[in-house]
């Protein structure tokens, strides 16, 4: 199959559903309610960031999509499964650079591809190594090891290895965490444009709200434990998305809506502590 053919055959079977999703951990002999009955949907081919108060149980719905994790009440379904366990055909990017340091960076992308589940013939492997290089702008330092390659640089890796073996789900925790501003904002551009033409299924964690704005077509906002869907928000905005984006009314009418979103639920679990 090419990679045109592999692109274009995004069907009904990618997407994500959390139903009823319920999760307590035990600390310190205290029971810590995180999750309750918390449910959304990702669409086939959409991207939908999370965004919700620190602590809120946003990782831990990520570690259930991967199948680190397993809820107590309710499931997760990608497509027809239950996920239980991890599978090579859900990708994710951390916010730590989960990239090999005894690797190059051609080999790091690569290497989803020598595994069994995921294995290609060598010159197929070579043509997905070159394309994501390119794609990410790595092809000067495809033969560079990670400690040569500065943070963004490392992302990029991380992110087209997990492009790289064509997952059926893509599952970001907070991967542009740890950069500058200016990188950072470069990155969702290339993020954003790398999902305009790879149209994967996209659930994507973070703290900006900005960040959430210009990558998604919605935005799930979660309450403070124990923690559900506060409110969903359709962004709206049309592709492709540049840097003027951000200063269009209509983003910066819902970044102050979901500032507030975000503030208010903030607010309740400082209530609920009292
Ligand atoms: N393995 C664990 N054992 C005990 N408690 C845990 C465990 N994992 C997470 N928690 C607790 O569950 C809650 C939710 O954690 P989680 O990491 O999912 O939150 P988060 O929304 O991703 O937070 P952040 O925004 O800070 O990344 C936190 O209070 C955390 O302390
Ligand atoms: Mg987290």
């Amino acid at each position: 199959m090419t990679l045109t053919a592999a692109a274009n055959r995004r069907t009904a079977s990618d997407r994500i559903v959390f139903d009823e999703i319920g999760k307590h951990y035990v600390r310190a002999g205290d029971q810590l309610q995180v999750l309750d009955r918390c449910s959304f949907t990702v669409e086939p081919g959409e991207f939908v960031s999370v965004i919700g108060p620190s602590g809120c149980g946003k990782t831990t719905l990520l570690n259930m999509a991967a199948g680190f994790t397993a809820p107590d009440d309710g499931s997760v379904r990608v497509g027809d499964d239950v996920v239980t366990r991890p599978h090579p055909s859900r990708g994710v990017v951390f916010q730590q650079y989960a990239i090999f340091p005894w690797l190059t960076v051609a080999r790091n992308i690569e290497f989803g591809l020598t595994l069994r589940a995921n294995r290609r013939p060598r010159g197929e492997r070579k043509d997905v190594v070159r394309r994501y290089l390119e794609l990410m702008g790595l092809e000067p330092f495809a033969s560079a090891y990670p400690k040569e390659l500065s943070g963004g640089m490392r992302q990029r890796v991380a992110i087209a290895r997990a492009y790289a073996t064509d997952p059926q789900v893509l599952l970001m925790d907070e991967p542009f965490a740890a950069l500058d501003a200016q990188t950072r904002e470069r990155m969702q551009e290339l993020l954003h444009e790398t999902q305009l033409t790879e149209r994967r299924t996209v659930l994507f964690i973070t703290h900006s709200v900005e960040e959430a704005i210009f990558l998604s077509n919605r935005v799930v906002v979660l309450s403070a434990r124990p923690t559900g869907v506060r409110e969903v928000v359709d962004i709206g905005i049309p592709a492709p998305r540049s840097p003027e984006t951000r200063l269009s009314p209509r983003f910066v009418d819902l970044r102050r809506r979901l500032e507030g979103l975000l503030r208010s639920a903030s607010t309740d679990e400082a209530g609920a502590r009292r």
